[in-house]
């Protein structure tokens, strides 16, 4: 569904404006503003219609801004950082994914994702203003076998850079869920493009639950940043922090794989210990979830045998 951009501008500083106001600025008539409000309603952008004052778009928005993402690194790192920030797109995966001449390092930020993808086939739910889904482009020069246990590597440099802002005691469920007290937070997709065995690109998708107001559309247990920290976060300053804290982690990951950062899983590991159900295509596997191979696969120990899970193939829940 297509964003009335220009409407949205004039509603983000949160304030009440008269129909007839916005209608004017817009030169579209009472009705027609009256249609785009519901249009933005139905994305989930939460909207107060109060009869003689207007609409108000409660808590505005606070733009993602390249400069101000900018402004909380290193000028050293600013300077060389490529960045786009979307207002609209599909996917900011499916964008990279059509951009793979650019360098290493090159991210995208958006507003709103219209298709936002999720792991296995799933839909992200990407609101409008409220979130942070962003995604960073690597290329690998070694073939795609390299990649193995890059999704957990993000995943911890995402916990890191949560960290910093001030959001602990968060961990990982494997493959990459980031999760607060068994709810989700974030979560990392990793789209492969390129050859097997030669040159390939990863374009590596983040998003993370920031302010949620509707959630009717999320079908598993969630939590956002707001309500863990207890007050409004700052876009700006996240995005920021996860995308230093990738430039930093994929050069190591480049050169050292998974084994650079299997320490920092395990203390972050949530499964580990934990009863488990591993649901593959054809059969569900119990057992107690014991950590990860230098893969960055999950072991999982039924009495005498120790099975290994690669992800993508399965899903696991806490069998409890
Ligand atoms: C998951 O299912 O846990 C993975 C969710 C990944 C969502 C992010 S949002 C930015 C990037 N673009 C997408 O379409 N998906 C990823």
């Amino acid at each position: 569904m297509k964003l009335p951009l220009a409407l949205l501008e004039l509603l983000s500083d949160g304030d009440y404006h008269s129909g007839q106001q916005l209608g004017e600025h817009l030169r579209i008539t009472r009705g027609a503003v009256w249609k785009q409000i519901q249009t933005l309603m139905s994305l989930g952008i939460d909207i107060h219609r109060v009869p003689k004052r207007g609409y108000r778009l409660c808590g505005g928005i606070d733009w993602l801004n390249v400069a101000a993402i900018k402004s909380f690194m290193a000028k050293s790192l600013a300077d060389k950082l490529q960045m786009e920030v979307l207002k609209e797109v599909d996917s900011t995966n499916h964008y990279l994914l059509q951009r793979l001449n650019q360098p290493s390092g090159y991210a995208c930020l958006a507003e709103y994702q219209s298709a936002g993808r999720g792991r296995q086939g799933r839909r992200w739910y990407s609101p409008f203003g409220s979130n942070v889904y962003l995604s960073m482009l690597w290329h690998f020069p070694d073939g795609a076998a390299t990649l193995s246990g890059l999704s957990l590597a993000v995943g911890v440099s995402v916990v890191e850079a949560l960290a910093q802002y001030g959001v602990s005691q968060l961990g990982l469920k494997w493959p990459n869920d980031i999760v607060y007290q068994q709810q989700k937070l974030a979560g990392i997709l990793i789209d492969i493009a390129g050859d097997a065995a030669g040159p390939c690109h990863a374009v590596i998708g983040i998003g993370i639950n920031v302010a949620l107001s509707h959630t009717d559309n999320i079908d598993q247990a969630w939590v956002d940043i707001q309500r863990i920290i207890g007050q409004k976060p700052d876009r700006n300053a996240i995005a920021s922090l996860v995308l230093q804290s990738l430039l930093k982690a994929l050069p190591i990951f480049e050169s050292k794989g998974f084994t650079a950062f299997q320490d920092k899983w395990r203390a972050v590991d949530r499964l580990y210990g934990q009863p488990v159900a591993v649901k593959g295509a054809t059969q569900t596997e119990v057992g107690i979830a014991a950590g990860v191979d230098l893969q960055g696969r999950l072991l999982v120990r039924n009495g005498e045998q120790l099975h290994c899970f690669n992800h993508g193939e399965v899903s696991v829940r806490l069998n409890t």
